[in-house]
């Protein structure tokens, strides 16, 4: 079995892992709200409000720490006030993006506020800039914030809701090159800074805006952004001609094949096991990019990057609506996640916010349902895995170079990080055919024994159902311990594991 020796340096804190890097896409597609997280107050489905209680208790289990809502490209069509008052009363309309089913607006801005209650998310709202107007833009957010009696506060007290709530998150439009109004850069950062104006803070509620921008490498999006906010350098921190957007979000997601044919979820064999790899690990060139256009502007980093959507999109399950994506989750899907999760834990001085697409029954989710079923994907165990990653400070982890590889691919990862008196280290061995003995020098501190968990399967392609909900799932593993200052793992082939251990001193 090949030997990976690494060094960690526990006494040298990196940025600080935000935990919004751990957040979820919730949009009005397929069966993620109907029938995934909300499935009104009748059903048999044991419910608050009409709010799954199951999926609630899953996510909250994971620490989701914010929910994108209305979306995505349903979020460029979205008017917040078809969804609120008498649920009887709202407006039918037709969600043209997604099915061109009929949407009865029944989960609308209070469903939404409760859930994120219940999970302990934040709310990262969407508003709509594509067909929407910057005066409805701003009186949603006077509708959820404010607290005295402007005409919005009065609105939402007759809906219910006395108090305001609390809204940090706000994204102004949904990949605007594309079904947000196929806009070219400047144009859009145009409207970002206007839509940015009039999303007004109320009270001490200090939005923070998020301009949407590009799909992978259009890097010149970035670029456009980051010339409309028009940053004076100098002083300790750059000052903007205007508070219009405080950070630039963009999306990829992993899709391994043609778009007409990306390849089936649960179908495919070690090549395209290698080639989804090879397109996952490309985050990590991507981040870099449009890091590198914004230190260029902004070296002190204080615009954040968002990555507002990534993960797996493969062709959809055979016999389900083609327009809900709903794809199984396996084994594989569990890699591209930690994969991800790496990336973005390295990346930490300037990636604010990820969300993972999305968080039940619509492409890489965490959660799957069946009718009252529930059902944990391998994706989940990763951010169950990681949990503890959120908030604390990342430790460098030095790789030998050259690192193991196969077929071109790295592929043994690690990132680490430091809080509450604890050491958490992930590790991922993308090999699918050798395990692999990793040395991790762990300098600066003295550690306790490792608690170490390992998630792998008997095939790559290896899923849960409502059936089989733990054909996937972590285990204990026994192949880790500490001798000295060196921690030794050994990792089965295609296998996600964490290693916890106390700090003594
Ligand atoms: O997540 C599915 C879709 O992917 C989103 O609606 C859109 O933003 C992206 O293209």
């Amino acid at each position: 079995m090949e030997t990976v020796r690494c060094v960690i340096d526990i006494d040298l804190p990196g940025a600080q892992i935000s935990r919004h890097l751990y957040g979820h896409l919730t949009e009005h597609l397929g069966r993620c709200i109907y029938g995934g997280l909300y499935v009104g107050e009748d059903s048999d489905i044991p419910n608050e409000g009409g709010i799954r209680l199951d999926v609630v208790e899953a996510l909250r289990a994971i620490a989701v720490p914010n929910l994108r809502w209305p979306g995505g490209c349903f979020a460029e069509e979205y008017h917040w006030r078809d969804g609120i008052g008498p649920r009887e009363r709202r407006p039918r309309i037709v969600n043209s993006y997604w099915g061109d089913v009929v949407e009865d607006n029944s989960f609308g801005t209070h469903e939404f506020m409760a859930l994120c209650d219940m999970v302990g998310a934040e709310p990262y709202i969407a508003v709509n800039v594509g067909s929407g107007s910057a005066r409805e833009a701003g009186e949603w957010a006077e509708y959820l914030t404010r607290g005295d009696d402007s005409p919005m506060a009065a609105l939402r007290r007759a809906n219910g809701r006395d108090g305001p709530w609390r809204v940090r998150l706000w994204g102004l439009g949904n990949e605007p090159w594309g079904c947000g109004g196929g806009m070219r850069p400047e144009a859009y950062a145009d409207l970002a800074r206007v839509f940015g104006t009039y999303s007004r803070d109320h009270g001490d509620n200090q939005l923070y805006r998020v301009a949407a921008g590009s799909t992978a490498d259009s890097y010149e999006w970035t670029e456009a952004l980051m010339k409309a906010l028009e940053l004076r350098l100098g002083g300790a921190r750059p000052e903007r001609l205007w508070p219009t957007f405080q950070a630039i979000s963009f999306h990829h997601y992993t899709v391994p094949g043609p778009w007409e044919n990306k390849g089936s979820a649960t179908d495919f064999g070690v090549d395209e096991y290698y080639w989804t790899m090879a397109k996952a690990a490309r985050i990590e060139e991507l981040i870099a990019g449009h890091a590198r256009v914004m230190d260029a502007y902004d070296p002190k980093k204080t615009v954040g990057l968002v990555l507002g959507e990534w993960g797996a999109w493969f062709d959809p399950e055979p016999g389900t609506n083609p327009a809900f994506l709903f794809q199984q989750s396996t084994m594989r899907d569990a890699l591209v996640a930690s994969t991800h999760l790496d990336v973005f834990h390295r990346n930490a001085d300037r990636l604010v916010i990820a969300n993972i697409g999305q968080a039940v029954n619509v492409l890489q989710a965490v959660l799957l349902t069946d009718g009252a079923a529930l059902v944990r994907t391998p994706t989940y165990h990763v951010f169950a895995m990681n949990k503890d990653h959120q908030d604390a400070d990342s430790l460098a982890v030095r790789l030998p170079d050259p690192a193991p590889a196969r077929r071109g691919l790295t592929t043994f990862s690690s990132t680490a990080s430091r809080k509450d008196g604890h050491v958490l280290i992930s590790l991922t061995n993308l090999d699918a055919a050798n395990g692999l003995t990793v040395e991790l020098d762990l300098r600066g501190a003295r550690l306790g024994d490792p608690t170490a968990t390992v998630l792998t399967a008997g095939a790559l392609n290896a899923h849960n159902t409502a059936q089989n909900p733990d054909a996937v799932r972590p285990a204990p593993l026994g192949e880790a311990r500490i001798e000295g200052s060196v921690l030794r793992v050994r990792l089965p082939p295609y296998a996600f594991a964490t290693v916890k251990l106390p700090v003594l001193e």
